[in-house]
């Protein structure tokens, strides 16, 4: 089997000192494959985006080791860990998080921007293809507010998509949007594990999501308690 492209070594992260602490996640242990499409599943508060705030390097563990490709976010200094995680990881959020000021060719770009070594002209084309790629394209010069949710969650997903990550974290991706809706995202996110063979991990409490992915990880009150 091939080496796991996300690997946690008892993962423990806690908030808070002394008796206002909460224990997070406790002894986390898990791999995931090159290609594979996995949800995390729990109740609210379980502690998922804790997990994949974690995994992306966004927090630090409290203890244990995360490994992603082979390099342990955890010894990688604050400065140099922006740039990893631009390299490896694209993230997308329940809310989409969009730059309200940009269009959303802007905000797709706008993750380039401190990029070296690309000219403006192919910064701009590798932000076009992606919104093609989400069937975005038409509404390059919109702003967040002049969109749907649905295509604001799809411009979000380019913008995660356009450093060409090896792994797409997403975090109740369909949250906010109505049932219909949530599908087409879902569709979208399968297909990108599908043709780019995108490691995705997917955390929810939604049930219905656990049809579109490989493997699924149940989790309670910050612990991995089974997998199918
Ligand atoms: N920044 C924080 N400070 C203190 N407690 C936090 C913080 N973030 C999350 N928590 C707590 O950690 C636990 C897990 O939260 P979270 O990972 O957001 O769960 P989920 O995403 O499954 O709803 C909860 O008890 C939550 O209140
Ligand atoms: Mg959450």
């Amino acid at each position: 089997m091939a080496n796991p492209i996300i690997r946690l070594e008892a993962v423990d992260k806690e908030y808070g000192k002394g008796k206002n602490t909460v224990a997070a996640l406790k002894s986390i242990n898990l791999e995931i494959f090159p290609g594979e499409f996995v949800a995390v599943v729990g109740p609210s508060g379980c502690g998922k985006s804790t997990l994949l705030h974690v995994m992306a390097g966004l927090e630090q563990p409290s203890s244990g080791r995360i490994l992603l490709d082979g390099v342990d976010v955890t010894l990688i200094s604050e400065r140099d860990l922006p740039k990893v995680r631009a390299q490896k990881i694209g993230f997308v959020f329940q809310a989409f998080l969009l730059i309200e000021d940009l269009t959303a060719l802007e905000n797709v770009e706008s993750v380039l921007w401190p990029v070296e070594g690309l000219t403006w002209e192919k910064k701009e084309e590798m932000a076009l293809e992606v919104l093609r790629e989400v069937d975005m394209l038409e509404r390059r010069d919109h702003f967040p507010r002049q969109m749907s949710g649905g295509e604001q969650q799809r411009v979000a997903i380019a913008r995660a998509l356009v450093n060409n990550p090896p792994i797409l974290f997403c975090d109740e991706p369909t949250g906010n949007l109505d049932s219909k809706t949530g599908e087409t995202i879902m569709d979208l996110i399968a297909e990108l594990n599908k043709e780019r063979e995108m490691t995705v991990v997917l955390v929810t409490h939604n049930e219905d999501l656990t049809k579109y992915v490989q493997r699924i990880f149940r989790m309670r009150d910050g612990r991995i308690v089974g997998e199918e």
